[in-house]
């Protein structure tokens, strides 16, 4: 069973701090959605998460064999087809070029990818197409803790729901952990047993909420009804209602005292 404890993160980016002390604990086999208004450092605690970015301060312990980490553009090698995407992670583990390449075909159709479409190149490949991509790349390396960034952010609705369905699967199959950011407080309540709430300006974990019944059992209608309840009714998420991505930090705000910009 696999899980991560973020302690004390701080991040300073060009002089300017975007996360100040962030502690989030995800217990073994647990997967812990984080959402926060756009800008509040999520992609920056994912990075720092998965090891790509490393903090200015803070610890991180990690409890699992290998990570892999999922982001919101799919980021596939633009000179390589689906197949040796999927495949490329593989050799630099240390795979022969056959083998990983057999082995990709096999975690390809794990993600509903057909076998006509392993030869085609990211340009060829629908935006759908290239989430499977990058998900089968990320799941190739068996991985037990999985960082998703946003990664279903720019899907149509119906297969953003088969691809929640496919992480939910895999939760069930493996006893794996992992993160799941999402500005969606619905896909953070079909897909997580918690849900932190990060501060607007990365200052914390401001709090936790956990959606009724259990990851995977949830039906609509209580995703629905909880997501009404929190953000109607749930001051932890405020900013999630209130703030946009035009919102400036207060820090940049400053000595002029004009405070946050609010949207509508
Ligand atoms: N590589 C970088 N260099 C400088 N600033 C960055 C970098 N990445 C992110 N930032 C800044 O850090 C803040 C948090 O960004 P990010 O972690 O992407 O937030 P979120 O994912 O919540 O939208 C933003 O103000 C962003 O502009
Ligand atoms: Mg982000």
């Amino acid at each position: 069973m696999s899980g991560m404890t973020l302690a004390t993160i701080s991040h300073v980016y060009a002089g300017r701090k975007v996360l100040d002390t962030v502690s989030l604990v995800i217990r073994p086999g647990e997967m812990v959605a984080l959402v926060g208004p756009s800008g509040s450092g999520k992609s920056t605690l994912a990075s720092i998460a998965a090891g790509i970015v490393k903090p200015t301060k803070g610890r991180i312990l990690r409890q699992y064999r290998q990570h892999a980490m999922v982001f919101q553009q799919a980021r596939l090698l633009p000179w390589a087809n689906a197949r040796e995407n999927i495949a490329f992670p593989l050799m630099l583990n240390g795979l022969r070029k056959r083998e990983a390449l057999e082995k990709a075909e096999s975690v390809a159709e794990k993600v509903a990818l057909l076998p006509e479409d392993f030869d085609k190149m990211p340009g060829e490949l629908s935006g759908g197409m290239r989430a499977r991509v990058a998900i089968a790349r990320a799941l190739g390396v068996a991985p037990d803790f999985l960082i998703f960034d946003e990664p279903f952010a720019a899907l149509d609705p119906a297969l953003r729901r088969r691809l929640q369905d496919l992480v939910l699967s895999l939760g069930q199959d493996r006893a794996f952990g992992g993160m799941f950011i999402t500005h969606d407080l619905a896909e953070a309540a079909r897909l997580a047993d918690h849900i932190a709430v990060l501060d607007r300006q990365g200052k914390g974990v401001l709090g936790t909420l956990t959606p009724p019944g259990q990851r995977g059992h949830r039906s609509d209608v209580d995703i629905f009804d909880f997501v009404q309840q929190s953000l109607y009714g749930d001051p932890l998420l405020s900013d999630l209602v209130h703030v946009d991505e035009r919102a400036m930090p207060l820090d940049l705000v400053g000595d002029a005292g004009l405070g946050p910009r609010r949207c509508c």
